[in-house]
């Protein structure tokens, strides 16, 4: 296990689109403890692989809620339903100094596989599921200043802002 280099902004690789994983293997393991590594030691609440610079459709997210899941890894994830809208401030750790106000839906039906590539369904409400949008978007290479309705500057020393 290891804490990777996180690519920031303007790095062309957050704006490429992450190839599906056809098998799950050593290496994809490896990929999945360092990306929780990586998360956890940036104090993210999500990681999505582009953000270690490899390209492939591997998310992690800890919401570190006291009533939320704890670690969840999904590999090649795909949202099936999708219900509601709701907004809220967003952050990401590879545009650090930034945060902006961003529609997301209020619900997701999200269908992946787990590191033992076993299929799994996992709805999510609120603030998990605008991780998972914010994940999913990464995979996509795109990131939530596209999609946010105002950015704003924020001071990254007193940034204790949970970033994706
Ligand atoms: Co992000």
């Amino acid at each position: 296990m290891a804490i990777k280099k996180i690519v920031y902004v303007p790095d062309p690789i957050l704006r490429k689109k992450s190839k599906p994983v056809p098998d799950i293997n050593s290496n994809i393991h490896k990929l999945l403890d360092n990306m929780a590594d990586t998360m956890y030691d940036a104090g993210g609440v999500g990681l999505a692989a582009p953000q270690i610079g490899i390209l492939k459709r591997v998310i992690v997210i800890d919401t570190r809620e006291e009533e939320g899941p704890g670690l969840i890894e999904m590999i090649n994830p795909e949202i099936l339903e999708a219900r509601g809208t709701q907004s809220g401030p967003e952050g990401c750790l590879s545009i650090p100094g930034l945060n902006g106000e961003v529609e997301r839906r209020a619900y997701i039906k999200v269908r992946g596989l787990n590191r033992d590539g076993d299929e799994v369904i996992m709805e999510a409400e609120d603030f998990l599921a605008t991780v998972f949008q914010h994940e999913i978007d990464h995979l996509e290479g795109i990131l939530f200043t596209d999609k946010a309705k105002t950015v704003y500057q924020i001071d990254p020393e007193k940034d204790d802002d949970q970033d994706e």
